[in-house]
């Protein structure tokens, strides 16, 4: 097993303490390291964002801590069976995806999940950018490897769309609805995107990776000015700061237990809950399929989870890339 860096041993040896402190001796005994090496690392913290008094003949308290994704501060505690059993978490990705793609081809177990602060290249459906700031959102990877065929696994996006929507309800009240194929909006806006990826040969999937990039404290100047779709993110929608670790956990054990229900149960009760959460099943609404335009009443999600369309001759279309508008 990989050995803790320094800064993760002393973070997790203030987690457990119940009152905070540390002391110094405590600290250096299980560094094996000298006092002085102590507090060069405790000063790498103060600059890195943790605020930390030292107490005489108390120790070290850690008072407040900045709102990083460290994989330990995480894990711990998280009630997970498989989702987040090894995470990645890095200052800068190209894209979360990629990265977790990479790992993927290599071999990494089932469960691990890549999250970057900062994306260079965010990728979005359909070849689009999704715009990816340093410190304000949340941008995930999640890789599994599900025991089925090629065919099966993009159902998973509704799984990842049903996580994510009660993930923004736990963290803040608010109840966000779902549009097909894999956006997720708040009064109308979009807050968070989807974008899985898979590994497969015929008979066989290697592993799918669950994109998802979640707009938590993203302000209205940092979004672009040529966005397909109005977009908001949580801090906007609710007034408050969202925390990323609580908002990064409550994703995660929210993707294992459906996860769970997924391989117990198969997708009926993923779609169920997906349409529960979808305000357009029964309204009018107009596809865009690469410049194909169908219209008519939006009947549901077929077995496939293809989006099913009443058209006005009321024939029923299945659709299966799209943009859907409401009419
Ligand atoms: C969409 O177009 O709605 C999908 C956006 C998906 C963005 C997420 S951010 C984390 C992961 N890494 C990426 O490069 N894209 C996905």
């Amino acid at each position: 097993m990989k050995t803790p860096a320094p800064r993760e041993t002393i973070l997790s040896l203030f987690r457990q303490t119940p009152d905070g402190f540390v002391s110094g001796e405590r600290i250096s005994d299980e560094l094996g390291v000298s006092r002085t090496a102590v507090w060069k690392h405790i000063r790498n913290l103060r600059q890195a964002g943790y605020q930390i008094e030292a107490i005489p003949s108390r120790g070290y308290q850690l008072q407040q801590s900045p709102d990083v994704l460290m994989p330990e501060a995480i894990q711990s505690g998280l009630e997970c069976q498989l989702v987040g059993s090894r995470i990645i978490s890095l200052d800068e990705a190209d894209s979360t995806n990629l990265q977790a793609c990479r790992l993927g081809d290599e071999g990494a177990d089932d469960g691990l999940v890549v999250i970057a602060d900062r994306q260079s290249s965010g990728k979005g459906r359909m070849g689009r950018q999704w715009e990816s700031p340093g410190g304000v959102n949340l941008y995930a990877s999640i890789l599994l490897r599900p025991p089925v065929l090629p065919f099966e696994a993009p159902k998973l996006t509704f799984l990842s769309a049903v996580a994510v929507c009660r993930a923004i309800k736990n963290c803040t009240g608010l109840q966000p609805t779902v549009k097909w194929p894999n956006d997720i909006l708040l009064n109308g806006a979009k807050v968070a995107g989807l974008l899985n990826e898979m590994s497969s040969e015929t008979d066989q999937v290697h592993y799918v990776v669950l994109g998802i990039g979640v707009n938590l404290n993203m302000r209205a100047e940092q979004f672009p000015d040529d966005l397909r779709y109005p977009a908001t993110s949580l801090a906007i929608a609710s007034g408050k700061a969202v925390s990323r670790l609580a908002f990064t956990r409550s994703l995660l054990q929210e993707l294992d237990a459906l996860y769970q229900v997924y391989l117990e149960e198969g997708s009926a009760p993923i779609f169920t809950a997906w349409t529960e959460l979808c305000e357009l099943t029964g309204k009018r609404v107009q596809v865009d399929c690469n410049n194909l335009l169908i219209e008519g009443k939006m009947v549901g999600l077929g077995g496939d989870g293809a989006l099913l369309v009443r058209t006005s001759a009321g024939k029923i279309e299945s659709i299966y890339a799209g943009d859907v508008l409401p009419l």
